[in-house]
């Protein structure tokens, strides 16, 4: 059964029959809202909103842990991640998908590892491929069945947030390879590999990043809302399409 961690834009899965939604607890505290278990055509699946179902949670008050512990006790074979980001590289404008292949993590101060001293044994994971090929790979072919395009790999860098970035950080960010910018990637990631869990995301452009294109003086909330919402009504197809491929 395969995980669905939406963001903005994507709180519920309305082409998703719900079966049961589940309040669980976890040793980190309590995910982001309750699991919905459904089925999508005919497979069956787990959401979780990752900023709530109200969306009320800041991207650096989400409680990564809560949530992927809760996955992994459900019992699911991979987590997608639906986010939305500014592109930073040119080509990346508004409306673009992106199947990422690298992160690079700005964040600070989230609780960002299961293995946090105390009693159990220090323990590193391989992380030089931060996504999971082979669910990647199934990501693009989804998209690929809806007829939709995606580009195939990209740098995501994760900043901090909830404010979104100065033309200067988004200048660094490019020099350090970053192509497309969010704010959830990380420590989400990485949790998801320390519990054995493939994960790979859609990263749904939505606005060009701080100080590019159109967004050189300003990025303007009012053209993200439509961005949005039309960019997840595609991202809806291609996750149906997900068991097909
Ligand atoms: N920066 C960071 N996160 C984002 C952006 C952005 O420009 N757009 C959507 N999420």
């Amino acid at each position: 059964m395969l995980a669905i961690i939406g963001g903005s834009g994507l709180t519920q899965l309305s082409n998703m029959e719900t079966l049961r939604r589940e309040v669980v607890r976890t040793p980190y505290g309590e995910p982001s809202g309750a699991l919905v278990f459904g089925r999508m055509c005919e497979e069956p699946v787990v959401f979780l909103a990752r900023h709530g179902f109200g969306h009320t949670i800041p991207p650096h008050r989400v409680n990564y842990r809560a949530n992927i512990w809760a996955l992994k006790e459900a019992r699911v074979t991979g987590i997608v991640s639906v986010a939305s980001v500014g592109g930073i590289r040119a080509d990346l404008a508004p409306g673009t998908l992106v199947v990422p292949h690298q992160i690079i993590d700005y964040t600070w101060g989230r609780s960002s590892t299961f293995f946090d001293g105390g009693d159990s044994a220090v323990k590193h994971i391989d992380f030089t491929h931060p996504y999971d090929e082979e669910l990647r790979r199934r990501l693009l072919a989804a998209i690929a069945a809806t007829g939709d395009v995606a580009i195939d790999g990209g740098v995501y860098a994760t900043s901090q947030g909830p404010r979104l970035e100065t033309a200067a950080e988004i200048d660094r960010f490019e020099r350090d390879g970053a192509d497309l910018v969010g704010m959830t990637g990380m420590p989400e990631a990485a949790l998801a590999r320390e519990l054995d869990l493939p994960y790979a995301a859609i990263s749904v452009v939505v606005n060009y990043a701080a100080g590019r294109a159109a967004s050189a003086d300003g990025i303007v909330f009012g053209d993200i809302e439509l961005v949005l919402q039309q960019s997840m009504a595609r991202v809806r197809k291609v996750l149906e399409c997900l068991c097909k491929v």
